[in-house]
């Protein structure tokens, strides 16, 4: 007779291989039998050493010059990916803004280099909003939102009067109006609000329990506050464009309440950011259980998720229902990318420390930077690649890559299939352009530098941090 626990491990290896062949089922069908996406989505370049290259820098140069881990920005990359969302929606319409948002990666030189290239700032946090202004951005190019605005935040923005403050609560409406008066201005403001699609929880009001309607009332009692503005933000990693023409159509809707309750006339419609990019992929309910079944995750097909282009013509002709008209009373519309704009213009370059053989023809790969550094891959799928062995090897083996933290959950991909790694080598994560360098911290290790580069050029935008830097603010006896 068989025992139970043998019947239950027996049923258990079934279901896995079951799992497993239509893994790699899909995968031949995808990628004729290839584990990773393939370098073109990123147009990297592989010179003759099998080296990948940025902007025509090798990565080996780099980390030969700066050490490892290294963020390595892309300039034209970055630049590209600004134009190509604003010319989607410019073209269709004419009155567009993209206001960067700080939070996804506030490195001073990156942000300098999209407002060359026209963006606003879009900050939620006192420290974000100094940043702005530190870098010389116009204060009629910022825009202020978030639930978590301190007294000492709006006093920043008010003096500096800024361009709009979309406020997430009852409180701060008092606030503003009486900086604003203290100030002698009249500070535009926008509601942040909540529909039936998208992020609720701490964020917003509701439009559907009145209270969006009830901050418009009060809003418009105060002599020092123009109400102007309704603000939305969906989520992050979004691929669907339905969950955007849904909220859009009731921020519309409620907007024509607006007018017609209120004689409020909205001119600044900003619907966010959240725009999900091809090449990272939020964990899916089944990554989740193939993860912890120790089996590797599917890759995906980056073509399924929407252009910008998609995006623009329908919102757009959503929009073009409600207001058309002459150009000069047109409502403008904002935008607040973050992922769309620095995801895929960065990489994360870590050197592979140690290699050991482990289970089931698997090999352990310890490479010097981890969930440290990394913490978007807890629940997104990010590319790796050898960046030193780029070939389609014939020799790929299984490898477990954990960084250095010295806990099991310092994960950084289980089940990647790699060419035959070595000591030294260097691996590169892609799409670390978004939510990497706002999450990390040093827990044992220094944070990364930063190099940014452009026709064969490169140059450092953030130092690594040293053993000094890391205890600065410690007072020690
Ligand atoms: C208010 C607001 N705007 C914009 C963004 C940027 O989102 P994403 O990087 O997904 O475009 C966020 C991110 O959480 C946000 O909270």
């Amino acid at each position: 007779m068989v025992g139970i626990s043998t019947a239950r491990k027996l049923a258990k290896q079934v279901y896995l291989s079951i799992i497993h062949n239509k893994i790699e089922q899909e995968r031949k069908k995808l990628y004729d039998g290839k584990f990773n996406l393939l370098p073109n989505w990123w147009n990297l370049a592989v010179n003759e050493s099998q080296h990948m290259e940025v902007q025509g820098c090798d990565v080996s140069d780099l980390t030969a010059a700066y050490g490892t881990p290294l963020y390595v920005i892309d300039k034209q990359r970055l630049v590209a990916n600004y134009n190509n969302f604003y010319n989607s929606f410019h073209k269709h319409y004419p009155k567009i803004i993209i206001g960067y948002s700080y939070k996804t990666n506030p490195l001073p030189s990156i942000l300098s280099v999209l407002h060359d290239t026209g963006a606003y700032a879009e900050v939620i946090s006192e420290f974000e909003l100094w940043m702005a202004l530190k870098l010389g951005v116009p204060a009629n190019k910022i825009i202020f939102n978030g639930p978590s605005k301190t007294q000492q935040s709006l006093a920043l923005a008010v003096t500096n009067q800024i361009m709009m403050i979309n406020i997430d609560g009852f409180a701060e409406i008092d606030t503003i109006d009486s900086l604003a008066k203290k100030n002698r201005h009249t500070q535009q403001v926008g509601v942040r609000v909540v529909t039936s699609v998208g992020w609720s929880s701490q964020f917003g009001l509701g439009i559907k329990n009145g209270s969006a309607l009830e901050a418009f009332k009060r809003l418009k009692t105060k002599q020092h506050i123009k109400p102007c503005g309704l603000h939305l933000h969906l989520g992050t990693g979004l691929k669907n464009i339905d969950t955007y023409l849904q909220a859009i159509k009731e921020v519309l809707d409620f907007s024509k309440q607006l007018s017609e309750q209120l004689n409020i006339k909205i001119q600044y419609f900003d619907f966010g950011g959240g725009f999900g990019v091809p090449t990272v992929r939020p964990f899916t309910e089944t990554d989740t259980r193939l993860a912890a079944n120790q089996l590797p995750i599917a890759t995906f097909d980056p073509s399924q998720t929407p252009s910008l282009d998609d995006y623009s013509k329908k919102i757009i002709n959503l929009f073009t229902q409600y207001y058309s008209g002459d150009t000069e009373h047109l409502p403008t519309i904002i935008f607040e990318p973050g992922r769309a704009i620095t995801s895929s213009a960065q990489l994360l370059l870590v050197s592979v420390l140690a290699i050991k053989d482990g289970d089931n023809n698997t090999k352990t790969v310890i490479v010097d930077g981890g969930k440290n550094i990394t913490m978007p891959l807890a629940y997104e799928y990010h590319e790796i690649f050898a960046a030193t062995k780029m070939e389609q090897s014939n020799n790929a083996e299984f490898y477990n890559i954990y960084g250095p933290l010295c806990h099991p959950s310092d994960i950084i991909f289980l089940l990647k299939k790699l060419p035959e790694l070595e000591v030294n080598d260097i691996l590169a994560v892609m799409d670390a352009g978004a939510y990497f360098v706002p999450n990390q911290m040093n827990f044992s290790n220094p944070r990364p530098a930063a190099v940014i580069v452009d026709n064969g050029q490169h140059k450092l935008i953030r130092k690594r941090e040293n053993y000094a830097d890391i205890v600065a603010l410690d007072i020690w006896n």
